[in-house]
Order: structure tokens, then sequence, then C-alpha cells
């Protein structure tokens, strides 16, 4: 007899022996009380300050966002019914799909469940489609895109993190006729960096290759509609494809891509992810739609994240903790120990009611071990003050050092 139960819980011994087993916190997020949520722990619920959402902007609560959500809820239903070919294409996924389109001054969008699935399907199928294709990747790049490059089968090379000189040496080293990809990251969500994007078009146009940018912690925060990285810097048109998520900023959930109309009707034509699971409920689709257009059309909301990014940097900078002052809104502060990185979340959580998630290996290579800040509209500078507060007694009791 095979003892499948003992084969898999082995597995997880070197996650606990290594301090990355994941726990999770188990939280209600209330509408209209961000950042606070309730802790629950043992029975028992405490008051926290999450400190660690993606839900940026806040929009996962917004009223107007609820509104159209629970109004399309009402009148499509909770469930989209099917697959988008077999009944399950809403009014509400095709107008998503063309607000997105528009966001990116592209042809055409299209709308997927998730982020990652519209990574892993796009990537996956634009590399077996392209005959003799070479897919090249930043090192960085999230794992729904490396899972795309492998499921695809293309010849792959992995170019250092940002660098230009890696890549155009490795672009240079392939025929000019040859189908290659470049796969990156507009703003990477670990060291919250940001591309090199024009260098890369440059180099993608002097070697003839298609480039697939991924916008999801950039979309709905950068460029004054929100439009990404891209888009602020007027560089959309030289991406072929720009992916992103109505996940992080726009609160909601779902995936997508855009670019020519033809190379979006390949990949919902022949890319698995996208074509054999059940489409997104319409509801979410008008929630997403709703916070696009809330985030086009007002400011506020990204010039409150910024003061509260730079009020938080700014008190970083004045302790002893070891952050990395990177230029956009993620602030990570470098552990470099899944053990300590570990128990100074634990303390944190629950002796101050700070909430942030410590961010391990695989995450981030051993010895990176971090936590990730993210502020958002609702912090308020006097819980920015008192994070860093708690943040340096914790630190400096724990003997962590400046650069860790
Ligand atoms: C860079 C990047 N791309 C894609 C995804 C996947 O997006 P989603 O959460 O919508 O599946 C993530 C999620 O964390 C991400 O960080």
């Amino acid at each position: 007899m095979i003892d499948y139960k003992a084969l898999l819980k082995e597995k997880l011994q070197p996650l606990k022996a290594e301090h990355r087993y994941r726990v999770f916190t188990n939280l209600e997020r209330l509408a209209g009380e961000a950042p606070y949520a309730l802790w629950h722990k043992d029975g028992i619920s405490k008051k926290v300050i999450v400190w660690c959402s993606n839900d940026y902007l806040g929009m996962s609560h917004n009223l107007e966002v609820i509104d159209a959500f629970s109004k399309a809820a009402h009148k499509y239903g909770v469930g989209s019914g099917g697959t988008r070919n077999i009944s399950g294409t809403n009014f509400n996924h095709v107008t998503l799909e063309k607000t997105v389109a528009d966001l990116h001054q592209k042809d055409a969008g299209l709308v997927f469940v998730s982020g990652y699935a519209a990574n892993e399907a796009s990537l996956c199928a634009l590399g077996e489609g392209l005959e003799n294709c070479i897919i090249l990747s930043d090192e960085k790049i999230h794992a729904s895109m490396i899972q795309g490059i492998r499921h695809s089968r293309a010849e792959k090379y992995i170019f250092r993190h940002n660098d230009l000189e890696d890549l155009k040496q490795k672009l240079a080293s392939f025929d000019i006729d040859r189908p290659k990809i470049i796969a990156f990251v507009s703003v990477y969500s670990m060291d919250g960096d940001i591309a090199p994007i024009k260098e890369i078009c440059a180099l993608a146009k002097q070697y003839n290759a298609f480039t697939y940018l991924d916008e999801v912690h950039a979309v709905g925060i950068y460029g004054n509609k929100g439009q990404g990285l891209a888009g602020l810097l007027g560089l959309n048109h030289q991406i072929d494809m720009i992916q992103g998520n109505f996940a992080k900023a726009y609160g909601v959930v779902g995936g997508y891509i855009t670019g020519q109309e033809d190379v979006v009707d390949y990949i919902r034509s022949y890319a698995s992810g996208f074509i054999f699971t059940t489409s997104l409920p319409p509801a979410v689709a008008a929630a997403a739609k709703k916070s696009i257009e809330i985030l086009k059309e007002d400011s506020s909301y990204r010039e409150k994240l910024w003061e509260n990014v730079f009020h938080l940097k700014n008190c970083l900078s004045k302790s002893s903790v070891h952050f990395l002052n990177s230029k956009s809104h993620i602030v990570p502060i470098l552990v470099g120990d899944a053990y300590l990185c570990r128990l100074l979340a634990q303390n944190l959580l629950e002796k101050y009611g700070i909430y942030v998630q410590p961010i391990n290996y695989p995450t981030v290579p051993k010895g990176q071990e971090r936590l990730r800040l993210t502020v958002t509209p609702a912090h308020t500078p006097s819980m920015i003050e008192e994070l860093v507060l708690a943040l340096e007694v914790e630190w400096t009791a724990l003997s962590l050092k400046k650069a860790a």
C-alpha cells in the first residue's frame, strides 16, 4: 500500500524547518472600516491595521464599486453560466474588454479570471503559436509568467534583472528574423523597482522582438488615468501586449491583456487558460469597470496614496529599520532571515495589532526575506508614525541590522 498522506506530509517538513511554512492570517476586512480588520485567532477576534494589502487604493470598499457589483449581481445573478464560448459571455465582459483596451489605447482587450490566468494562458499561447520562437524574460518576472513560458515549450532565456546589456547581448545572439518575445514587468512587486521600459522597447525594435509587459502593480496608480507605467511614459504603442489585473489597485478580481486586434484574437482562439474555464461573474466585471472609470476620472486616490507613501518613506529613513527606498509605492523592509522575519511580523501583530505578512522563499530568494509594506489612502499620518515606531522597537529588540 502506498501511504499517499505520509508522502505528501513529508514534503511539508522542509517548509516548517526553514520557517517558510505559510500560516494564513484569518481576517475580516470590513467594508468601510479600512485599514482596520478583525483578526481571528483561537476563537478570539482582535482589531488590527492591515499594512500589506494589494487593495492599494481601497477600491474594494468603494461604495460606487460595491453598488455596481450588487446591482449587476441582482440583475445577472452571481455566476456567468459558462465558458466564454458556451453561454458565458455577458454584456459586462464585452464592455470591460473595451474599457481596458481604451485605457491602454489598444485595439482590443481580453478578460481572464485572474491576472495569473492572463499571464499563464497568453504567454503559453504566444510561445506555442509563434513557430521557432524564443522567449527572453527578466529574472524577476512573476510565477504566472514563468509557468506560461514553461508550458509554451518555447526556447527560453533569462536576462539579469533590469540589465539592458545582458538583454542586448542575448537578443544579438539570435537570427534577427527569428520570433522573439521579451517578457517583463513594469513595477516589480517584491522590490518595488521599475523596469527601464523605454530602453527595452528600443532594444525590441532594434532586434525585431515582441514586447509583453505585466502592469499588474501599476494600473490604477501610475498615469493621470491609472493607465500604468507604459501609458505614463507615452510608450503604450511600443508595447505589443500589456497585461494587467483588476485585483490590486482596482480592488476587485480578474485579469486581462490588451493589444492589436489580431493578436488578441489569436489568444482568444488558442489560449487554453482562457477557453476552458468559466468566465468571471458579470457582477465582478461590472465592478471592475466601475473601478477603472472612477480611477480614470479622479486622481485624488492616487494623490492621497503618494502623500502616505512619502510620509512612510520619510519616517523610515529617520529610523534604524532597513527598507528599500524604491521609486514605487511598495516599501519593502529587508530582514534577510526567514525565522526573524516571521518573528518580527508576529510581534507586530500580537503586541501592536499591526498586520504585515512575512514574505519568504520562493516569493523572494533565501536571505532576502522581508516585510512588504503597502500603505493606502485610508491610513493616517499618525498610523504611519506608530507603525514606524513599533517597527523600530521590534527591529532593535531582535538585533536586526540596518544593512541586512
Ligand atoms: C506581477 C504579477 N503579475 C500577475 C499576478 C497575478 O495576478 P492575480 O492576483 O490577479 O492572479 C501577480 C499577483 O500577485 C503579480 O504580482
